[in-house]
């Protein structure tokens, strides 16, 4: 969960402070809440993102995120540096610049997307300690298992559209499973952008992933989806958690309907 600037010791800021010649500036930020610290930083010596953490889960995520990162090219921004220090795992990351991308039907940034997930689709994960399907999202089924590297985030405050291109951040739940994961669990972002679940499911027939994954595997996903995200709408009162809800319960109602 996320923490203000001042929860980090002295001790680190100094040494954030003689990475980037001098902090002039620090911007959390504006998106995303589960990694602890998430900012921004101007220095003397350029800009960096840093993301921190000291607890149990955000250590563990930030170390999937900084080895993923060092695994996959072009996508993920660069690491430039890291450090642990007084119960701190600090990372500072190439700071990207530009707007998320628009994922309504018919966006241009959709072709960017296309693009991005074909390249990323199918690669394996290096060795080294990953999520599985059930760690990571709370259910399974034995089609989910794969050797494919699979972010599990894409949406679009994750993505960052750069004059240089499209980008993907936050690879704190990077996950060992089959590549269709990471379709499937972009459908609720697309519903969320505006696409109708058909629609949805349409964009995604562009995937070999996707087309070669059995009906009824996808039908038992997007209701144990649809079901994992109702339990956590009564207990939070949290608009992004209802609104996972309403567009996971979306998806799983086209489904059954259409079976
Ligand atoms: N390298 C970067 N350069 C610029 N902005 C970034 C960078 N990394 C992340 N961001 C921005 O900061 C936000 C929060 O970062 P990130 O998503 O990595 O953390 P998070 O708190 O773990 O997110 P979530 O709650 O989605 O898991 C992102 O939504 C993105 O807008
Ligand atoms: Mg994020």
């Amino acid at each position: 969960m996320r923490r203000e600037w001042a929860a980090l010791p002295g001790t680190v800021v100094t040494e954030i402070a003689e990475r980037v010649g001098g902090i002039i500036d620090v911007r959390p930020a504006l998106t995303g809440n589960h990694a602890e610290i998430a900012s921004s930083v101007v220095g003397t010596s350029g800009m960096v993102f840093v993301k921190a953490a000291t607890t149990g889960l955000s250590v563990q995520t930030l170390r999937y995120e900084l080895a993923a990162t060092g695994a996959v090219d072009r996508f993920p921004p660069a690491v430039l540096w890291h450090f642990e220090r007084d119960g701190w795992l600090v990372v500072g990351a190439e700071l990207l610049d530009g707007p998320h991308p628009d994922l309504s039907p018919g966006s241009p940034d959709l072709d960017l997307l296309q693009v991005t997930l074909k390249a990323l689709q199918g690669k394996s994960a290096p060795p080294g300690t990953w999520f599985t399907p059930a760690g990571r999202l709370g259910f399974a089924l034995p089609e989910m298992q794969g050797r494919t590297l699979v972010h599990s985030d894409i949406n679009p405050t994750n993505l960052i559209l750069t004059a240089n291109g499209l980008r993907v951040v936050d690879w704190a739940w990077t996950t060992e499973a089959a590549s269709w994961v990471e379709l499937a669990l972009l459908v609720q972002w697309l519903i969320g952008s505006g696409h109708s679940p058909a629609q949805a499911e349409e964009w995604l027939g562009q995937f070999p992933a996707w087309t070669s994954v059995g009906r009824d595997t996808l039908d038992a996903f997007a209701a144990m989806n649809a079901a994992k995200w109702a339990v956590k709408a009564e207990q939070s009162a949290d608009g992004w958690v209802h609104d996972l809800a309403a567009w996971t319960c979306a998806w799983a109602k086209h489904r059954s309907a259409a079976g």
